[in-house]
């Protein structure tokens, strides 16, 4: 008999781009979530909160392969150490892990850099809990979505001048291309860590503003801000880019262009 995969932060950006996927291929689907959800469209929720570990273990019964993806700006590493704990005791056979780019390469070390980039901390500290829990593993660092990135300038264009990371560059890439590579992991056998996954191109953040201003028609003067400590200077040399791993197809214009034709 076919076991359910489970999906956490499968009603997210990205878990609504992996779900329809793994149906498609046939799999049965099961979503953590902290909102109670009717079934639907083959989907089953069960409530949750990886925060608390709430839930954790009656959504990991039964289940052969997780594909975890709940996420938020905070407490990552918690949420991995309450659902991989579970998992282990459950015997699951694969957990799939999305994580960012750079998560291994950016040194948090003082109060600033952890106020700025405590997020990229707690997805390697969640690195190490998914390898460490005993349960077979693949783990995919990707970079910044476009959708992350558009609804970040969309919050910023609010102000009256657009504040940009000095020096900082990023290389955004489809969530959709992203949640394609994650159901290949999720159906193919544990591979540990696998290779980055990037965008086609490299911009510095005052071009990703200057370019959704032109897009969305506003004007706005582009502020660069000076961002203070290591983790922001390793993110200057580079730390969330992978040029060598430049695979991701749809650029940011057209990304942009897409989101304008769809109003
Ligand atoms: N966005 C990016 O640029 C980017 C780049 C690389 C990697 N990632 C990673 O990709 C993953 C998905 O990102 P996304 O952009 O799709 O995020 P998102 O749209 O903000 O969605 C977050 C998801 O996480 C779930 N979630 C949050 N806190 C939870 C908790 N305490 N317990 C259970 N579920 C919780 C939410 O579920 P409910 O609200 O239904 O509970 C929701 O489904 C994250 O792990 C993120 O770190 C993102």
């Amino acid at each position: 008999m076919k076991t359910p995969i489970l999906v956490t932060g499968g009603t997210g950006t990205l878990g609504r781009l992996v779900v329809p996927r793994l149906l498609e291929k046939g799999s049965e689907i099961r979503v953590l979530t902290r909102t109670p959800k009717p079934a639907a469209d083959g989907v089953s929720y069960v409530v949750g909160d990886l925060a608390s570990g709430a839930g954790a273990e009656a959504a990991v019964e039964g289940v052969g392969t997780i594909v975890h993806l709940a996420g938020s700006q905070k407490g990552d590493d918690v949420k991995a150490r309450h659902l991989m704990a579970a998992a282990a005791k459950a015997g699951a056979e694969h957990v799939v892990y999305i994580s960012v780019v750079g998560a291994d390469r950016t040194p948090v070390k003082s109060g600033v850099d952890r106020a700025m980039f405590g997020y990229v901390e707690a997805k390697r500290l969640a690195e190490e809990i998914v390898a460490g829990s005993g349960v077979p593993y693949s783990t995919l660092r990707a970079t910044q979505f476009h959708e992350l990135i558009f609804t970040t300038l969309q919050t910023m264009a609010k102000l009256p001048v657009v504040p940009a990371p000095a020096g900082v560059k990023a290389q955004p890439i489809a969530a959709d291309e992203v949640a394609e590579r994650l159901v290949e992991l999720a159906l193919g056998e544990p591979q540990g860590l696998v290779p980055d996954f990037g965008g086609p191109r490299i911009y510095t953040f005052a071009d990703l503003a200057r370019s959704y201003l032109k897009a969305t028609g506003r004007r706005r003067p582009i502020l660069p801000m000076p961002a203070p400590g290591g983790a922001a200077r390793a993110f200057r040399n580079g730390a969330n880019l992978t040029p060598q791993r430049a695979i991701g197809h749809q650029t940011w214009e057209e990304f942009l262009s897409a989101r304008r034709s769809a109003g």
